[in-house]
């Protein structure tokens, strides 16, 4: 079975409240390690960016939910890849919050200098989740 490694954007709905990251958070810790996936979500109080890598079917079920999930907008993928080996092995969900460091971070993967994944190439995005991982514990 081939691994994959999935990276959407999203946007925040109307309906989403500050303290649904918590209930986001415990749901997908619960599933994704039923399912065996991994991954890393970034939230700046407006966009999501997040990373899913496992077996391609549990991927695509999870991804399916997520696309799904009324909390969140223009949920848009940025890449879909085949790969060897996972890059955030550690995590049933990283969380990476908005930080000052992370502002910067992501202005400085955007052109335009303002974050905006819709703009990002998916390489770029990965390369930006792996950089942001090095703020969560257990990297
Ligand atoms: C930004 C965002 C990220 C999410 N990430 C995951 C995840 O990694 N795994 C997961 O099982 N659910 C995740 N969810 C929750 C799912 O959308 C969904 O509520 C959950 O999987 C339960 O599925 P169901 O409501 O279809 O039963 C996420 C939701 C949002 C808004």
């Amino acid at each position: 079975m081939a691994l994959i490694r999935l990276i959407y954007a999203s946007v925040a709905s109307n309906i989403f409240k500050s303290n649904d990251v918590v209930t986001i958070l415990n749901v997908s810790r619960i599933n994704n390690a039923m399912r065996e996936v991994t991954g890393l979500l970034f939230f700046n109080k407006h966009f999501f960016l997040q990373c899913l890598e496992g077996e391609e079917q549990q991927v695509e079920e999870t991804y399916d939910h997520i696309a799904k999930d009324t909390r969140h907008e223009k949920v848009t993928i940025l890449s879909c890849k085949t790969i060897n080996s996972r890059s955030f092995p550690n995590w049933t969900m990283g969380y990476v919050p908005q930080s000052q460091l992370t502002n910067e971070l992501a202005q400085s993967f955007c052109d335009s200098g303002t974050f905006d994944p819709f703009a990002m190439q998916g390489d770029s995005a990965y390369e930006l989740l792996c950089k942001l991982k090095e703020q969560v514990p257990n990297h």
